[in-house]
C-alpha cells in the first residue's frame, strides 16, 4: 500500500509538509525512543565536524525542532535554522526560549529561525560557511535541487554535512534494519499522531534516496568535491561530508 505521505512530483512537499506539522509536539520525544537516544550522539558529531567557532556562519536546512542549530548557536556559531514547518518551527524557538528566561542575556543571540524551503533558500549566494542538513535531503521534492541550493549559499572553501539514515550493504544487517523500521517504527507514528504512515513514511522514503556511492554522485554533479562519508552500526546511518571549492 503506498505510503499517503510519499507522493512523487510536485505535491511532494504539500505532503511532507502536513506530515511534520502533525508530529511537531512529539517529534523530540519519538526520536528518543526510535532511535533509543543515539541521535544525539550522531548530532554531537556533526556539531563538532561542523567547526562551529564563535562567529562562524552556519545555516542549518529542514533544522525542525533546532537540535543542530541550538548545538552550534551554542559553541558561539552565528546560526540560521531553516525549515518550512511552522510548528517544527515553533518548537525551536520555543527551546531556544527556554534557555532565555529574560531574554536579555544569551547564548543564543546569534541565532535565527526563518520559514522558508530548502529548494529555494531565501539568502544570497556565499554567505555561510557550514551548511549541515539533518535528516532533511531525504525529504526533499529533488535531491539534486536541494545541494545545488546548499552550495549556491556556502562560500568558496565552505563545507556541507549531511547527516540522514543509509543502506548497510550487508544484507542481514539491511534485512533486518528495515523490518524495524517497517514493523516498530510505525507504531511510533501511531503514538504520536494515531497515524502509523507518519513513520512508515521515514522507510519509503529511504526506499527513494540513494545510497553512499549515489549520494557522492549527485553530491559531485551539483559541484561538491572532496566528498566523504562516515558510518555508524554498519551503515545504518551516515554522515557525509563535502566541500564547495572556489568556483
Ligand atoms: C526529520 S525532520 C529533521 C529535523 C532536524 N533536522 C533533526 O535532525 O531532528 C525533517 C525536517 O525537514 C523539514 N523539511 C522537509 N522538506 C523541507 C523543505 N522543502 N524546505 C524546508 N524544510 C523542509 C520538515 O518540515 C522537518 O522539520
Amino acid at each position: 500500500m503506498p505510503n499517503r505521505y510519499y507522493t512523487p512530483g510536485a505535491d511532494r512537499a504539500r505532503h511532507v509538509e502536513i506530515l511534520f506539522n502533525q508530529v511537531a509536539p512529539r517529534y523530540d520525544r519519538l526520536n528518543d525512543l526510535q532511535s533509543l537516544g543515539m541521535h544525539r550522539l550522531w548530532k554531537r558529531e556533526v556539531i563538532r565536524q561542523a567547526v562551529a567557532f564563535p562567529g562562524c556562519r552556519v545555516l542549518d536546512v529542514c533544522c525542525g525542532t533546532g537540535d543542530l542549530a541550538l548545538g552550534m548557536a551554542r559553541l558561539g556559531a552565528r546560526v540560521v535554522g531553516l525549515d518550512f514547518s511552522a510548528p517544527m518551527l515553533h518548537v525551536a524557538q520555543r527551546r531556544s526560549q527556554a534557555t532565555l528566561p529574560d531574554g536579555s542575556h544569551s547564548d543564543f543571540h546569534q541565532l535565527t529561525w526563518v520559514r522558508g524551503d530548502a529548494l529555494r533558500l531565501p539568502f544570497v549566494a556565499g554567505i555561510f560557511d557550514v551548511v549541515t542538513i539533518g535528516y532533511g535531503l531525504r525529504n526533499l521534492g529533488s535531491f539534486e535541487d536541494g545541494l545545488k541550493e546548499c552550495r549556491r549559499v556556502t562560500r568558496p572553501g565552505g563545507r556541507l554535512l549531511i547527516l540522514d539514515f543509509g543502506k548497510p550493504s550487508n544484507r542481514l544487517l539491511r534485512v533486518g534494519y528495515f523490518s524495524y523500521l517497517r514493523l516498530v517504527v510505525p507504531w511510533f507514528g501511531r503514538l504520536a499522531c494515531g497515524d502509523a504512515d507518519a513513520y512508515a513514511y521515514i522507510l519509503e522514503s529511504l526506499h527513494h534516496y540513494p545510497d553512499r556511492e549515489g549520494l557522492h554522485r549527485l553530491l559531485n554533479e551539483a559541484g561538491w568535491e572532496s566528498v566523504r562519508t562516515r558510518g555508524w552500526l554498519g551503515g545504518v546511518m551516515t554522515l557525509t561530508s563535502a566541500t564547495r571549492m572556489a568556483s
